[in-house]
């Protein structure tokens, strides 16, 4: 672990438990059951000393096949059948699993490692608990909307509490792959375009994730992936290349993975891509020079899935064995539904052309992170004793609904509010139409863990619900999500356990007709479309952003019966809002909301919650545009809005800028933003000014918004953007009030990569812009002296 680590002294009680712990479970029995780490950080309650030499009293035991055997993460229910897998267990062959999700499936697993292995090593058990485990929360890019860091964090606490209770220790997540290309489908699964930004969710994800320490009985160690740059493929095709400056990289992309793995986070995934010419799981300078070597990474490394092999497909390995020599020598410790390091090492190991220290060094780790969450202390500290197990593992008292829904009323962004057509007075009628109305699984979201779609709440059972006698709902499906087979194919063909996209066979126009005899007996229309949840997920890149045709057939029907439209969006990447942004009168984003989703949406829709979500990602005007984020280098010839727009950067037959840029967001109140005033006009080295501006909210309703500071330095010895986000607050205000918010800028702020990749703060002029989205912002200029 780094970072975060708190390492504290080593008592002789501490001694005392770990000899204990280590001869408890080398006999096989659970150790200490319940005892809970002394110390906050990674370590079960000794000192780093006492870890090493734990670790290294027991490698000292371990043949070659042993630590080989702790290199190998295994799919449950993929690499090979359960008898199988338990013998492979308790021969000493494996590291740890993922994909089981129960403590009845983890115990006999657990219970072939500790009871029947030689050296009775624990395994760990892991699972993509993204967004949520048994209560799924709103997807990443969601959270990210809240601009709340409270919330991604107790998003990430509460996903740990419930996936430690299902007897799991790791997570593969936070995702913090920034993504600038909304084509790529994994957009859904991180927290959007920015560097800061995707920064401080990174760091409040991991904090939840691991609590105070992983080793405790509730937490469960995050692995910060996909390392690194996943999000910058080409063209937005997933699996693609990835060819990259390293101005860019360091500036732009690499940040959020270090601010996960400052934040302590005890893994970190390889990404699938290669990077300037070398696949991140054969890159010995991403993985031994940048993230062990200038970062300091201690922790576990995993490729992932299946990543080895195809080393092979990549084309710098000419065949399995050169592809494990490769993987293992850049740094991949573990080996994700692993083939190779099982069948290659033990013969590379004995030819000498893989030194047993690298084997060592991967095993260390490996052990390390087990010992960081407590398993040698008690390797059932997370599946419990059978007596325990809950009846019913997803039994409704398990799922934490009241967390969900709030996470989820603070994703939802309003993007228009037409004659304040929002919120819905109650009393009258509702027609609510679309594919998307009464989808329990698309809401979930992709990556959506243990939920279950049976559990979560639909846009029409939390409408019913809101209204309640007050009012009615009419519901018409009108469209399928698509008309298109070829897609139909494609959604149900990713890796679902049944198809999820069933098409209602109605032709196009009868399902229209019935929506709109719908809307013409309603006072309001309010339509759900988007995308099904498979669109927005791995291996789903799309050409175009357009709602699908079925669907922007129905919002046209649906317009032309001069009812108020109220757009409610699903989806996990901006999409081509062009027809939405002109005829909706409302316009509303909810993402994928969750379990709760359709009661946070039902009360945002009624005004019982005040939106105050901001885009985390620039929605562009078309495919074309992209990219379209908004911290973008300066330029020689910028397009200026208002001046002649020849040879100028931009594209000649559409407007320029992004539809709806990054941080804007609505509210059913309004606020005014001050001019900014500045402590000083001038910073000294070392020094610090303070920004201010007064908010205040302008309207007859309490809300809250974000305030967001940007900065630009308006000449450096490299070319820099045209402004990034450095700082952010979101103030809550009651109808009327005002409130001053204060920035702290420092040189560190200011700081930046050079061109010999130096991390430096040149002295001259930077420009402070603060607004309530990125675009429309105030400015005021200081020094920074020499
Ligand atoms: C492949 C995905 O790229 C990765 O994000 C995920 O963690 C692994 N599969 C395991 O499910």
């Amino acid at each position: 672990m780094s970072g975060a680590v708190t390492v504290t002294g080593e008592t002789d009680l501490m001694r005392l438990l770990s000899t204990l712990a280590l001869s408890a479970s080398l006999l096989g029995a659970p150790a200490l059951a319940g005892a809970e780490p002394a110390a906050a950080g990674g370590n079960q309650g000794g000192s780093a000393a006492a870890k090493d030499a734990f670790i290294a009293s027991l490698m000292q035991r371990m043949t070659l096949d042993e630590k080989i055997g702790q290199l190998r993460l295994i799919s449950i229910g993929a690499d090979m059948p359960q008898p199988r897998l338990i013998e492979e267990i308790a021969a000493g062959r494996v590291g740890g699993t993922f994909n089981s999700v129960t403590r009845a499936d983890n115990r006999p697993l657990q219970d072939a490692a500790v009871q029947r292995s030689r050296l009775k090593i624990p395994i760990f058990f892991a699972y993509d608990v993204v967004h949520g485990h048994r209560t799924a929360f709103p997807i990443s890019l969601g959270l990210a909307a809240s601009w709340d860091m409270d919330v991604v964090e107790r998003s990430a606490r509460v996903s740990a509490i419930e996936a430690s209770a299902d007897g799991l220790d790791m997570t593969f997540a936070p995702m913090v792959d920034i993504s600038r290309d909304p084509r790529w489908g994994r957009t859904s699964e991180g927290f959007g375009e920015d560097p800061y930004l995707v920064s401080q969710c990174a760091r409040a994800s991991v904090r939840g994730f691991q609590g105070s320490s992983p080793a405790r009985a509730d937490s469960v160690t995050a692995v910060v992936k996909h390392f690194a740059l996943y999000g910058a493929v080409e063209g937005g095709r997933d699996y693609n290349t990835v060819d990259m400056s390293p101005l860019r990289m360091f500036q732009d992309y690499l940040p959020p993975y270090r601010a996960g793995i400052d934040a302590g986070a005890g893994g970190v995934m390889i990404a699938l891509n290669s990077i300037n010419g070398v696949p991140a799981t054969s890159n010995r300078w991403l993985l031994r020079d940048l993230l062990r070597g200038q970062w300091g990474f201690h922790g576990v490394t995993v490729s992932d899935h299946g990543a080895i092999e195809e080393l092979m497909r990549h084309g710098v390995a000419r065949d399995g064995r050169e592809a494990a020599r490769l993987a293992i020598d850049a740094g991949v410790d573990m080996s994700m539904h692993d083939s190779l390091y099982l069948k290659e090492l033990p013969a590379l190991v004995r030819s000498g052309e893989v030194p047993v220290a690298r084997i060592d060094e991967a095993v260390r780790e490996v052990l390390g992170v087990k010992y960081d969450m407590g398993l040698f202390q008690d390797p059932y500290r997370r599946i419990g004793s059978a007596r325990d197990d809950p009846p019913d593992v997803d039994a409704e008292g398990r799922l934490h609904r009241a967390e969900a829904r709030d996470a989820a009323r603070r994703s939802l962004v309003l993007l228009e509010n037409r004659q304040r057509t929002l919120p819905l007075a109650r009393g009258g009628t509702v027609a609510l139409v679309g594919p998307l109305a009464d989808a329990p699984i698309d809401i979930l979201g992709s990556w959506s863990a243990a939920a279950k779609a049976r559990q979560s709440v639909t846009l029409l059972q939390g409408m019913r619900e809101a209204l309640a006698g007050r009012g009615s709902v009419v519901y018409a499906r009108g469209a399928n999500v698509t008309d298109d087979e070829r897609v139909v194919n494609y959604l149900n063909f990713l890796n679902w356990d049944k198809p999820e996209v069933v098409q209602d066979k109605r032709p196009p126009q009868q399902m229209i007709d019935e929506a709109v005899e719908a809307a013409r007996g309603a006072d309001v229309v309010v339509a759900a479309v988007g995308e099904s949840r498979g669109m927005s997920h791995e291996a789903s890149s799309r050409t175009s952003l357009a709602l699908p045709g079925s669907q922007l057939a129905l919002l046209q029907a649906l317009k032309a019966t001069g009812k108020p439209l109220v757009v409610v969006l699903m989806n996990g990447r901006p999409l081509d809002l062009n027809w939405a942004k002109g005829n909706a009168d409302a316009l509303l984003e909810t993402w994928y909301a969750g379990t709760e989703g359709g009661h946070a949406i039902a009360d945002v829709l009624f005004g019982d919650y005040n939106p105050a979500g901001k885009l985390p990602v620039s929605f562009p005007r078309s495919v074309g545009q992209i990219p379209t984020y908004y911290n973008h280098l300066r330029l020689g010839r910028p397009f200026t809005p208002g001046k002649p727009p020849n040879y100028t950067s931009q594209y000649f037959e559409e407007e320029s800028g992004p539809l709806y840029p990054f941080g804007y967001g609505l509210s059913y109140t309004d606020f005014a933003l001050s001019g900014i005033t500045l402590s000083a006009t001038t910073m000294p080295r070392q020094g610090s000014i303070e920004a201010s501006v007064t908010v205040k909210n302008t309207g007859t309703r309490d809300g809250e918004t974000v305030v967001q500071l940007y900065l630009r330095d308006e000449a450096a010895s490299v070319v820099r953007p045209v402004k990034e986000l450095k700082d952010f607050r979101k103030i809550a205000l009651k109808a009327g009030e005002s409130r001053q918010v204060r920035f702290m800028l420092d040189e560190d702020r200011l700081k930046f990569f050079n061109d010999r990749l130096d991390y430096v703060a040149e002295p001259g002029e930077f420009t402070v812009q603060v607004g309530l989205d990125s675009q429309a912002v105030r400015a005021r200029t200081f020094t920074l002296l020499r």
